[in-house]
C-alpha cells in the first residue's frame, strides 16, 4: 500500500499541466540474471526507461510530458532546440512534436567530423519524424546557442509563437518527471521485495535530478551514482542539487540537497563528449549478448562500464542489489556502427 509520502508526491505531481505522451509507464524493473551472474557480483536489476515510446523511447519522453504541456499552455506553435547531432533529447523531442502537431526546428552541434555528413541513427530519425534541421558548422556551444537565438528571433519575424524548452525558469520540469521515475523505483522495489543499495545511471542534469528528487522526499535509503557524459563541467554537483531543490519549491515539497550530497563522477568520459571508449564498448556487447538489451555508446555504455568496474574493484556490496537506470540511446548504436562492432 502507498504511504502518505508516495501519495503526496503522486498528488503534487498530479497538479502540474501534463500532456500524456509515453507509451509505458511504469516502465518495467528487471532482473539481469545472466548479466549478474557473468560479473560475479551482486544481483543487478535495470529499469527500462529505454522502453518509454516516443521513436525508440528513452529517458526525455518522461520530460515532455511536462515541458511541452508548458509551451501548449503559453500558447507555442513552434518548437526550437538544439544539442549534438546524434540528440536523443532532439529525436524524442521530434516524435513529440510529430504527434502534437508542432512545427520543430532543430540547430545542431557536430561532436565528430562525420556528423556533419551522416544522416544516421538519431539524425536520421529527427528528419524522418519531420523535424527542420540544421547543423552548424563550428563545434562549440557558443556558436551554436547564437544560431538558435538568430533561429529564434527569424520565426518569431514570421509570425510564431516560439518555444526553447530545458531553459532557467522551466528546466526544473524535467527534473520533475524523474521524480516519478524514482517513485516507480521505490514502489518496484516493493513489490519485488528488494532493498538495492545504489542506483548507476548516465547523468548530467535534469534525470538525477529528478531521481534525488523524488528519493529525498521518500527518505529511500538508495544511493544514486551518476555518470557524467562530459569533461570538465565543474558546477554539475551544484545545478543537480538546485534543479532538485527547484523542482521541490514548484511540488511545494519540503526537500533540501545539498551539492556535497550529489555523487556524479566524470572518469568514466574517456577522451570526450561523443567520443566511445573502449571499456563501454565492451559493455555495450556483453548487455546485448547476456541479456538481449541496447545501451548506446555516448551515454548508457560509459555508465555501464563504469558498474562493471565497481564490481571488480568491490566499491559495491555484493549482498546488496544495484539497479541500472537505463535512459535509452539505441539508435547512435547505428551512427557508430564500426566502434559497436569491433572498437
Ligand atoms: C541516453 C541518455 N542518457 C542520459 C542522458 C542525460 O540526461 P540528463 O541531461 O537529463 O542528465 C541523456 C541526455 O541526452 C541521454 O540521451
Amino acid at each position: 500500500m502507498a504511504t502518505d509520502t508516495e501519495q503526496q508526491l503522486v498528488e503534487c505531481i498530479a497538479r502540474l499541466p501534463r500532456i500524456p505522451l509515453a507509451s509505458v509507464r511504469p516502465t518495467p524493473l528487471e532482473h539481469l540474471k545472466r548479466l549478474s551472474e557473468s560479473l560475479s557480483g551482486p544481483p543487478i536489476y535495470i529499469k527500462r526507461d529505454d522502453l518509454t515510446g516516443l521513436a525508440v523511447g528513452g529517458n526525455k519522453t518522461r520530460m515532455f510530458e511536462f515541458s511541452l504541456a508548458d509551451a501548449l499552455s503559453k500558447g507555442a506553435d513552434t518548437i526550437v532546440a538544439g544539442s549534438a547531432v546524434q540528440s536523443n533529447y532532439c529525436r524524442q523531442l521530434a516524435a513529440a512534436c510529430a504527434k502534437l502537431g508542432l512545427e520543430l526546428h532543430l540547430v545542431l552541434r557536430p561532436v565528430r567530423a562525420v556528423d556533419k555528413m551522416d544522416q544516421q541513427g538519431n539524425n536520421l530519425l529527427q528528419r524522418l519524424l519531420g523535424a527542420h534541421v540544421s547543423i552548424i558548422e563550428e563545434f562549440d556551444h557558443a556558436s551554436q546557442k547564437h544560431a538558435i537565438e538568430q533561429k529564434i528571433e527569424k520565426l518569431r519575424k514570421e509570425g510564431k509563437s516560439v518555444y526553447w524548452p530545458r531553459q532557467e525558469d522551466t528546466v526544473d520540469l524535467d527534473a520533475i518527471a524523474y521524480a516519478e521515475s524514482a517513485l516507480e523505483i521505490y514502489q518496484q522495489c516493493r513489490t519485488l521485495n528488494i532493498s538495492p543499495s545504489y542506483i548507476y545511471m548516465a547523468a548530467l542534469d535534469t534525470t538525477q535530478a529528478g531521481v534525488e528528487l523524488g528519493l529525498a522526499h521518500l527518505n529511500s535509503e538508495i544511493k544514486v551514482r551518476g555518470f557524467c557524459p562530459l569533461n570538465n563541467v565543474t558546477h554539475r554537483h551544484h545545478d543537480i542539487a538546485s534543479m532538485a531543490n527547484n523542482g521541490a519549491k514548484r511540488l511545494g515539497l519540503n526537500v533540501e540537497i545539498k551539492p556535497d550530497q550529489i555523487s556524479n563522477d566524470d572518469g568514466y568520459v574517456g577522451e570526450r563528449y561523443g567520443i566511445p571508449t573502449a571499456e563501454g564498448l565492451a559493455a555495450i556487447r556483453t548487455v546485448a549478448r547476456t541479456e538481449g538489451i541496447l545501451l548506446d555508446p555516448v551515454y548508457t555504455s560509459k555508465a555501464m562500464a563504469a558498474l562493471f568496474e565497481h564490481i571488480k574493484t568491490g566499491e559495491v556490496d555484493h549482498d546488496k542489489p544495484i539497479i541500472f537506470l537505463h535512459t535509452g540511446g539505441s539508435p547512435a548504436l547505428f551512427a557508430y556502427a564500426e566502434d559497436v562492432l569491433y572498437g
